[in-house]
C-alpha cells in the first residue's frame, strides 16, 4: 500500500505510471454512462472515507464518482461532524477509521493533520488539499496538458498570482516531471522558497519574474488561482486584491503569452478577479477538461495506493 501525500514525496516513475494509467482509464470509459462501473473494478468490496474540513465541489464529487466507477463505496465525512473536530486526536481517528475503511482521502488545513493521519492509519491516505499543497489537482493538470500538447517535460509553465498551495504542488511537479516554472506575482506572496530550492535541486528551471508580461513570453501554459484561498483570513482580502491586481490573467496577458499557450485554473474561479471570463471561456482555456481530469487522475492514484 502507498500513501499519496505529495508529488515531491512520490517516486518519479510512479508519478509517470499514474498519469499513463489515468489516460488509459479515461480512454477506456469513452462514451460510457457516468454511473456505470469500469470494466475493471479494483475497489469492489472496498469502502473509502472522504473527509472534508474545508468546502469542496470538484474533489468531493470526483472522488465519490471515481470510487463508485471502480466498484467501491464512499462515506463523505465533514471534519466538524466528527469527534476529530472536537478534540479526538488525529492518531486515534486514524487507527479507528482504519478498522472500518480501506482508504482515506482528507482535505484539511494544517499539513500536520495529513501526515499524522498517514503515520497512524494502516490504510492508504490521500491528500485532498492542505494549506500547503494540492497534489491531486496537479496530477490532473499534467494529464490535461499532455492530452493537449504532448509530454510536459521541457515545457514552460507560468504561475500568475499568489504562491499558494496549488503553486507549491506545481513546483513539486516541475522537479519530478522536468518542466520549467516561472512564478510571477508580488514579492509578499512568493512561493515557499524551500519548494523552489527543492525543484531546482531536481534540475528544474524555476524563475521569479515580477513583470507578468515578461513572465508569460514563450509560455506553453499559463495558470491562475484564487487570490484568497480557503485558509487565508478574509480580513486580508482587500490587501491581497490590491497586490495581485496587476497579475490578472486577461486577454492582453494571453496575447503576450502567444496563441499556443494553454490556460488552466483549478477552480473555483472568481471571474473578473484573477482571470477574466474572456480567458476562461476563450479558445486557450482547458479548464473544463482540467476539472474532468480530476476524476481520471484520482482513479489512477487510488489504484496506485492499493498497490495496482
Ligand atoms: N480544484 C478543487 O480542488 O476544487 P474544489 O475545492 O471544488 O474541490
Ligand atoms: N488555493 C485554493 C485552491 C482551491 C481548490 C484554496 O486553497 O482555497
Amino acid at each position: 500500500m502507498n500513501h499519496f501525500l505529495d508529488i515531491h514525496k512520490t517516486d518519479p516513475a510512479d508519478l509517470r505510471a499514474i498519469i499513463d494509467t489515468a489516460k488509459a482509464i479515461k480512454d477506456s470509459r469513452n462514451g460510457r454512462p457516468k454511473a456505470m462501473a469500469d470494466d475493471e473494478t479494483p475497489l469492489a468490496g472496498r469502502m473509502v472515507a472522504l473527509i472534508f474540513e474545508k468546502p469542496s465541489t470538484r474533489t468531493r464529487v470526483s472522488f465519490d464518482v471515481g470510487v463508485r466507477q471502480m466498484g467501491g463505496q464512499t462515506m463523505v465525512l465533514s471534519g466538524n461532524d466528527m469527534q476529530l473536530g472536537h478534540g479526538e486526536t488525529i492518531a486515534d481517528t486514524a487507527r479507528v477509521l482504519s478498522r472500518f475503511v480501506d482508504m482515506i482521502m482528507i482535505r484539511t488545513f494544517d499539513e500536520a493533520v495529513l501526515t499524522e493521519m498517514a503515520e497512524f492509519a494502516t490504510v492508504p491516505v490521500i491528500n485532498g488539499l492542505t494549506d500547503r499543497t494540492h497534489p491531486c489537482q496537479i496530477m490532473a493538470d499534467i494529464l490535461t496538458f499532455e492530452e493537449h500538447r504532448g509530454p510536459i517535460k521541457g515545457k514552460k509553465v507560468v504561475w500568475c498570482g499568489d504562491g499558494n498551495n496549488v503553486c507549491s504542488s506545481f513546483l513539486h511537479a516541475a522537479g519530478r516531471f522536468g518542466f520549467d516554472l516561472t512564478f510571477t506575482g508580488p514579492v509578499q506572496l512568493d512561493p515557499e522558497m524551500e519548494f523552489v530550492g527543492h525543484a531546482r535541486n531536481e534540475g528544474a528551471t524555476i524563475t521569479i519574474e515580477r513583470d507578468p508580461f515578461k513572465a508569460v513570453e514563450g509560455a506553453d501554459l499559463v495558470v491562475a488561482d484564487t487570490w484568497v484561498s480557503m485558509h487565508d483570513a478574509q480580513s486580508a482580502k482587500e490587501r491581497r486584491h490590491n497586490m495581485l491586481r496587476p497579475y490578472q490573467v486577461n486577454e492582453k496577458l494571453m496575447e503576450a503569452a502567444g496563441k499556443d499557450a494553454l490556460f488552466m485554473h483549478c477552480l473555483p474561479a472568481h471571474r473578473g478577479e484573477e482571470v477574466t471570463s474572456e480567458v476562461m471561456d476563450g479558445p486557450q482555456s482547458v479548464i473544463w477538461d482540467e476539472a474532468e481530469n480530476r476524476l481520471h487522475a484520482q482513479k489512477a492514484i487510488m489504484r496506485w495506493c492499493l498497490g495496482g
